[in-house]
């Protein structure tokens, strides 16, 4: 395993619970470590860079509270035209966040300011392109996001996308999309993964933001009812078909010329408020519950998918 020491500590399961637009907060990213996975928080779901402050400040509190905690990360928009970005940034290096996972632009803008107080920064890509990048960049990291996963989703398969990326890069890989079970986590250490970034099977969990409506139409979703669409941020997502129908959208037809804006936030919010992102692993959730509950049946999952007889060969 070629994760960090840092990230290692107290860890119960090789897997972050992944960051997650208007659903992950601090009790979110609490109960995660708390669990023995490590938790995650995109900023811009603090409403303001003070908000961010103060969220920091709540999980820095709990977390003291427990030693044996996971270690956690925030979620940065590092595209140029989001406004907050430096000022959220000054709050991550005022708090020596242990990892800061970059989205949407190019991690450079924040990789000298993190190492200099001993962060680590992992870089969220979409394809073999971006990770080529990422990696010429100087990250600790990279979070290959493919095919099947929830939000914005990349479109290679996690099979192949390991495959590539291994070919140039032996630093530490998370492989997001559609991971949603224990067997699935020890699947993605087999291909050549260090660890594994879940979302959609969390979105439903008690310590969540999202609504009760969202958690229920999760739990009733499967792979069939994800519907591929540009047509709400401008940037290929995956979508919960009923949220789609619900919001007015014709899922057989969306518009697909809407063109990406990350300048505002909270703009954002108001398409995904109306519409629900999930990923084609949504089907393996099957209730609202404690995150702690997951996790637990995530590690049973995972202990008994290391014990699984291989295939034997016919002599
Ligand atoms: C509702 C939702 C919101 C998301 N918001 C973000 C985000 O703000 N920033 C980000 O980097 N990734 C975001 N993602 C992607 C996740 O961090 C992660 O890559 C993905 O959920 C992993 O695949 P899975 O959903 O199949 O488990 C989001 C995913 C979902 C389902």
């Amino acid at each position: 395993m070629s994760v960090p020491a840092s990230l290692q500590r107290n860890l119960a399961l090789p897997a972050i619970a992944a960051p997650m637009f208007l659903v992950s907060g601090p009790e979110m990213v609490i109960a995660a470590c708390r669990a023995g996975m490590i938790g995650s928080f995109p900023a811009p779901n603090a409403r303001t860079s003070a908000d961010l402050e103060d969220w920091i400040g709540q999980i820095e509190a709990a977390l003291a509270e427990t030693p044996q905690a996971a270690p956690w990360a925030i979620n940065l928009v590092v595209h140029p035209s989001n406004d907050r970005f430096p000022a959220d940034l000054e709050c991550v290096v005022r708090h020596k966040v242990p990892l800061v996972i970059t989205a949407l632009g190019s991690p450079t803008r924040v990789i000298d300011a993190v190492h200099s107080y001993g962060g680590l920064v992992f870089a969220d890509v979409n394809s073999v392109g971006f990770a080529r990048k990422a990696a010429a960049a100087g990250v600790d990291g990279l979070v290959l996001v493919a095919a099947g996963a929830g939000g914005h989703t990349g479109q290679t398969a996690g099979f192949a996308f390991v495959e590539e990326v291994r070919q140039f890069w032996s630093g530490p890989i998370v492989l997001g999309g559609a991971i949603s079970t224990g067997q699935a986590i020890r699947a993605a250490e087999v291909l050549g993964a260090d660890l594994a970034y879940l979302g959609t099977s969390l979105i439903a969990c008690e310590e969540s933001l999202a609504a009760p409506d969202y958690k229920d139409m999760v739990v009733a979703a499967g792979a069939e009812d994800i519907v591929p669409s540009k047509g709400i941020t401008g940037v290929t997502a995956n979508w919960l078909r009923l949220s789609l129908v619900a919001a007015g959208y014709d899922p057989a037809n969306m518009p697909e010329d809407k063109q990406p804006n990350f300048e505002n936030a909270q703009d954002d919010a108001k398409a995904w408020k109306n519409v629900w992102s999930a990923g084609q692993g949504v089907g393996a959730v099957r209730a609202a519950e404690p995150l702690g509950a997951i996790v637990e049946r995530l590690k049973s999952e995972y202990a008994a998918a290391c014990s699984l007889p291989r295939f034997a060969a016919k002599e």
